[in-house]
Protein backbone atom coordinates (compact mmCIF):
# COMPACT_ATOMS: atom_id res chain seq x y z
CA UNK A 1 0.00 0.00 0.00
CA UNK A 2 1.21 3.51 -0.71
CA UNK A 3 0.09 6.49 1.24
CA UNK A 4 -2.07 9.29 -0.53
CA UNK A 5 -1.38 12.80 0.12
CA UNK A 6 -4.99 14.99 0.57
CA UNK A 7 -6.01 17.75 1.57
CA UNK A 8 -8.33 18.05 5.03
CA UNK A 9 -9.77 20.97 5.84
CA UNK A 10 -10.99 21.30 9.48
CA UNK A 11 -12.38 23.84 11.00
CA UNK A 12 -11.63 26.35 8.32
CA UNK A 13 -7.75 25.06 8.45
CA UNK A 14 -6.00 23.29 5.15
CA UNK A 15 -3.80 20.12 6.02
CA UNK A 16 -1.74 18.36 3.37
CA UNK A 17 -1.25 15.07 4.83
CA UNK A 18 0.03 11.44 3.35
CA UNK A 19 -2.02 9.36 5.10
CA UNK A 20 -2.21 5.16 4.06
CA UNK A 21 -5.52 4.21 2.42
CA UNK A 22 -6.96 2.50 5.63
CA UNK A 23 -6.38 5.52 7.56
CA UNK A 24 -9.68 6.41 9.06
CA UNK A 25 -11.11 9.99 9.14
CA UNK A 26 -11.14 9.74 13.33
CA UNK A 27 -7.30 8.83 13.62
CA UNK A 28 -6.21 11.45 11.34
CA UNK A 29 -7.98 14.10 13.18
CA UNK A 30 -6.86 13.13 16.23
CA UNK A 31 -2.94 12.75 15.30
CA UNK A 32 -3.48 16.29 13.56
CA UNK A 33 -4.50 17.43 17.28
CA UNK A 34 -8.12 17.41 16.81
CA UNK A 35 -8.47 15.51 20.19
CA UNK A 36 -11.77 17.06 20.58
CA UNK A 37 -13.13 13.97 18.08
CA UNK A 38 -13.08 11.49 20.57
CA UNK A 39 -12.42 7.52 19.99
CA UNK A 40 -15.18 5.17 20.92
CA UNK A 41 -16.23 2.12 20.03
CA UNK A 42 -14.47 2.48 16.12
CA UNK A 43 -17.47 0.61 14.61
CA UNK A 44 -19.97 3.35 13.93
CA UNK A 45 -22.22 2.30 17.40
CA UNK A 46 -21.63 5.17 19.93
CA UNK A 47 -21.18 8.65 18.11
CA UNK A 48 -18.30 10.00 20.30
CA UNK A 49 -16.62 10.66 16.79
CA UNK A 50 -18.77 12.18 15.16
CA UNK A 51 -17.85 15.56 13.36
CA UNK A 52 -19.72 17.43 10.57
CA UNK A 53 -18.68 16.42 6.84
CA UNK A 54 -19.92 18.94 4.16
CA UNK A 55 -22.62 20.00 6.78
CA UNK A 56 -23.73 16.66 7.57
CA UNK A 57 -22.96 14.66 10.86
CA UNK A 58 -20.66 11.26 10.60
CA UNK A 59 -19.17 8.91 11.95
CA UNK A 60 -15.87 9.82 11.28
CA UNK A 61 -14.42 6.26 12.45
CA UNK A 62 -16.64 4.80 9.40
CA UNK A 63 -15.24 7.42 6.97
CA UNK A 64 -11.39 6.70 5.50
CA UNK A 65 -9.73 9.94 5.56
CA UNK A 66 -9.10 9.87 1.54
CA UNK A 67 -12.57 9.85 1.06
CA UNK A 68 -12.60 13.29 2.86
CA UNK A 69 -9.93 15.13 0.86
CA UNK A 70 -11.23 18.46 0.18
CA UNK A 71 -14.53 18.13 1.98
CA UNK A 72 -15.08 20.91 4.65
CA UNK A 73 -14.81 19.32 8.18
CA UNK A 74 -16.35 21.01 11.28
CA UNK A 75 -15.25 19.52 14.87
CA UNK A 76 -17.04 20.45 18.23
CA UNK A 77 -14.16 23.08 18.89
CA UNK A 78 -14.70 24.07 15.44
CA UNK A 79 -18.32 25.58 16.55
CA UNK A 80 -16.72 27.13 19.57
CA UNK A 81 -14.53 27.03 22.48
CA UNK A 82 -13.96 27.69 26.22
CA UNK A 83 -13.41 31.66 25.58
CA UNK A 84 -15.91 31.90 23.13
CA UNK A 85 -18.63 28.94 23.20
CA UNK A 86 -21.13 28.24 20.75
CA UNK A 87 -24.71 28.43 21.98
CA UNK A 88 -25.36 24.57 21.38
CA UNK A 89 -22.24 24.03 23.68
CA UNK A 90 -23.22 26.89 26.43
CA UNK A 91 -26.59 25.39 26.27
CA UNK A 92 -25.52 21.96 26.92
CA UNK A 93 -23.11 23.88 30.04
CA UNK A 94 -26.29 25.22 31.54
CA UNK A 95 -28.29 22.16 31.48
CA UNK A 96 -25.78 20.06 32.82
CA UNK A 97 -25.86 17.90 29.78
CA UNK A 98 -21.87 17.17 30.45
CA UNK A 99 -21.17 14.83 32.87
CA UNK A 100 -17.58 12.73 31.92
CA UNK A 101 -18.14 14.49 28.85
CA UNK A 102 -17.03 11.75 26.43
CA UNK A 103 -19.68 11.96 24.34
CA UNK A 104 -19.85 15.63 24.63
CA UNK A 105 -18.62 17.16 21.62
CA UNK A 106 -20.96 14.08 19.27
CA UNK A 107 -23.68 14.98 21.07
CA UNK A 108 -22.89 18.93 20.22
CA UNK A 109 -22.44 17.77 16.26
CA UNK A 110 -25.39 16.13 16.31
CA UNK A 111 -27.41 18.80 18.11
CA UNK A 112 -25.90 21.62 15.65
CA UNK A 113 -26.89 19.13 12.26
CA UNK A 114 -30.50 19.06 13.79
CA UNK A 115 -30.85 22.45 14.30
CA UNK A 116 -29.52 23.42 11.08
CA UNK A 117 -31.90 22.02 9.54
CA UNK A 118 -34.48 21.75 11.73
CA UNK A 119 -34.58 24.49 14.05
CA UNK A 120 -37.51 23.79 16.31
CA UNK A 121 -37.48 20.20 16.73
CA UNK A 122 -39.82 18.16 18.74
CA UNK A 123 -38.39 16.29 21.63
CA UNK A 124 -39.28 13.19 19.37
CA UNK A 125 -36.88 14.65 16.85
CA UNK A 126 -34.62 15.49 19.23
CA UNK A 127 -34.15 11.85 20.22
CA UNK A 128 -33.77 10.46 16.53
CA UNK A 129 -31.17 12.84 15.71
CA UNK A 130 -28.96 11.59 19.10
CA UNK A 131 -29.86 7.99 18.92
CA UNK A 132 -26.48 7.14 17.49
CA UNK A 133 -24.66 8.96 20.20
CA UNK A 134 -24.34 6.74 23.20
CA UNK A 135 -24.15 8.53 26.80
CA UNK A 136 -23.30 5.82 29.92
CA UNK A 137 -23.74 9.08 32.61
CA UNK A 138 -26.43 11.31 32.37
CA UNK A 139 -29.24 9.31 31.01
CA UNK A 140 -30.16 11.47 28.51
CA UNK A 141 -32.78 14.06 29.72
CA UNK A 142 -30.22 16.78 30.14
CA UNK A 143 -28.88 16.26 27.21
CA UNK A 144 -32.45 16.76 25.10
CA UNK A 145 -33.35 20.03 27.56
CA UNK A 146 -30.04 21.36 26.53
CA UNK A 147 -31.03 20.85 22.82
CA UNK A 148 -34.15 22.66 23.47
CA UNK A 149 -32.67 25.56 25.48
CA UNK A 150 -30.03 25.95 22.55
CA UNK A 151 -32.92 25.75 20.40
CA UNK A 152 -34.65 28.76 22.35
CA UNK A 153 -31.58 30.64 22.66
CA UNK A 154 -30.86 30.56 18.62
CA UNK A 155 -34.65 31.69 17.72
CA UNK A 156 -34.40 34.12 20.18
CA UNK A 157 -31.13 35.02 18.03
CA UNK A 158 -28.29 34.44 20.43
CA UNK A 159 -26.55 32.11 18.24
CA UNK A 160 -25.54 30.48 15.15
S1 LIG B 1 -15.90 5.72 17.72
FE1 LIG B 1 -17.01 6.15 15.91
S2 LIG B 1 -19.05 5.57 16.35
FE2 LIG B 1 -17.93 4.97 18.12
S1 LIG C 1 -21.50 12.59 29.84
FE1 LIG C 1 -20.36 10.76 30.15
S2 LIG C 1 -20.81 9.57 28.40
FE2 LIG C 1 -22.13 11.25 28.23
Amino acid sequence: MQPKVVTLNVNGRQHYVALMPNVTLLHALRDLGYTDVKSGCEKGDCGACAVLLNGAPVNSCLVLAWQADGAEIVTNVGLGTMDRPHVIQEAFADAGAAQCGYCTPGMVISAKALLDRCPHPTEAEIREAIAGNLCRCTGYGQIIEAVQLAAERMSEGSGE
